[in-house]
């Protein structure tokens, strides 16, 4: 079937998308569609004309929400002026150099030098292999383990997605990358990962265990998320990336960020790693970049891990999307919205607002742990609060409860219920969020049942 023109009725859309969209994660016995058509602030419209409020930010971005003019104007100005031309090579344009001038301002003082990409799974394969690279530049030809941790979520490449912690996204795919090793996450509500240790401690003595028998010699990076997004929305305590930063100096070993989701005001810093105080040598961004608008991604590292990539005959690793100029043009206007409408403080004080809600969740008995950084929220489901045994996730999902009783649309990671919505978010909407959540999970059992 062709469709021309804009005027698709709504059974049209919803069969031409299920005979020609492949969907990511989305079950066979799964026939519904909701098919947006608009956006304005935390607000979405479908096709048959509902509305929803947006608690996600999509897959947590829209920082600025959705529907800016201004957003729009940059970029059919940008898309006049200058379209797109390559960055390969000695060539570049004025956005982008513009954009990493702006990136190396707002990062960790150590933060010098920008490789962009498009997208998130594309700054991980980007960032495993630069530390790779600079050991073989620097003659440790040897060191190309790269250590990550269960739970992880690098995206879908076969670098980053070797180092993601689920099976899912390996089983059937594989032979993954070789020379990954997964370490426990810092998941403090789980205590039963820890021996009865303390967490910190606990982690920090495996790492120091498993670069012993791998051999620092052989080792290349750690990569981990500041605070675990897909894996369920995972704090670490605030001893624990500092610790790892000091194994990982002492033993030549690079520290990776990937703040993909935590950047750009999510955490209501531009960085986690200025949260967690720590200096990675490399930190893959992508998402709140732009807040969506089109896509783009950010790796950022050090003068000394940029050299050694730039030696020589240069870097050979480059995408056609590089140092796009429209999307260079769209970041440096999202990025001027985030800090002319105060942004990273709004995250703290909304994102406080709806802590406050969530945790009025805890009077329920599924309801085990109630979780935030700033504009990061998790609400832990269990069936018995004193095991902390998850609650099973049945079909109809309890995001889909939600959302078609409600118009709320939040997300699960595994058993938590997580939050990530535009940082512009207003207390009414966070109440509503709220609500949504209660309604549903009241008639929620400890079988995961909804009544
Ligand atoms: C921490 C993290 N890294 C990487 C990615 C992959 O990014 P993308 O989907 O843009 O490829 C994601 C996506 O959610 C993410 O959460």
């Amino acid at each position: 079937m062709t469709i021309t023109g804009n005027q698709f009725d709504v059974d049209t859309l919803e069969s031409v998308d299920r005979a020609h969209i492949i969907h990511p994660y989305l079950p066979s016995s799964v026939t519904e569609r909701v098919i947006m058509t608009g956006g304005d602030g935390c607000s979405l419209t479908d096709a048959q004309g509902r509305e929803y409020l947006d608690a996600t930010g999509g897959l947590w971005l829209a920082q600025i929400g959705h529907g800016r003019e201004e957003i729009a104007e940059v970029a059919a100005k940008q898309i006049k002026t200058l379209e797109y031309f390559t960055s390969f090579w000695e060539f570049s344009n004025d956005k982008a150099i513009a954009l990493a001038d702006r990136l190396v301002s707002i990062s960790p003082d150590h933060i010098n030098q920008v490789y962009f990409t498009s997208g998130g799974s594309e700054g991980n394969e980007a960032a495993i292999k630069m530390a790779r690279y600079y050991h073989y530049r620097n003659g440790d030809t040897s060191r190309n383990w790269i250590l990550a941790r269960r739970n992880a979520y690098h995206g879908i490449g076969y670098g980053g997605g070797s180092a993601t912690g689920f099976d899912v996204y390996h089983n059937g795919f594989g032979p993954m990358m070789p020379n990954v090793r997964h370490l426990t996450p810092a998941w403090p509500y789980r205590s039963e990962l820890f021996n009865g240790q303390d967490p910190t401690d606990f982690l920090i003595n495996e790492l120091e265990e498993t670069i012993a028998s791998i051999g620092a010699e052989n080792i290349a990076a750690m990569v981990g998320e500041p605070i675990m997004g897909v894996g369920g929305m995972l704090v670490p305590p605030m001893d624990y990336w500092p610790r790892v930063q000091e194994v990982l100096h002492k033993n030549g070993i690079l520290m990776i960020f990937d703040e993909v989701v935590t950047a750009y005001g999510r955490v209501g810093e531009w960085f986690a790693a200025q949260y967690f105080n720590v200096q990675p040598d490399i930190i893959v961004t992508a998402k709140g970049i732009t807040s969506g608008y089109i896509p783009l991604g950010a790796v950022l590292t050090t003068d000394k891990v940029g050299n050694a990539l730039q030696s020589d005959f240069g870097f050979p690793m480059g995408y056609t999307y590089n140092g796009h100029p429209t999307a260079a043009a769209v970041a440096l206007a999202n990025l001027d919205i985030i800090e002319r409408e105060g942004l990273l403080e709004r995250a703290k004080t909304i994102g406080a607002y709806l802590h406050e809600g969530l945790k009025t969740l805890l009077d329920l008995e599924i309801v085990g742990e109630v979780r935030y950084v700033a504009m990061m929220h998790a609400v832990e489901l269990v069936s018995d609060r004193e095991t902390r045994a998850p609650l099973p996730m049945l079909q109809p999902m309890l995001p889909d409860v939600i959302r078609r009783e409600t118009g709320v649309i939040v997300r699960d990671c595994g058993h938590n219920l997580v939050l990530s919505p535009p940082l512009i978010m207003t207390e009414a909407e966070a109440d509503r969020a709220v609500e949504a959540m209660r309604s549903v999970l009241v008639r929620t059992g400890k079988d995961g049942v909804i009544s």
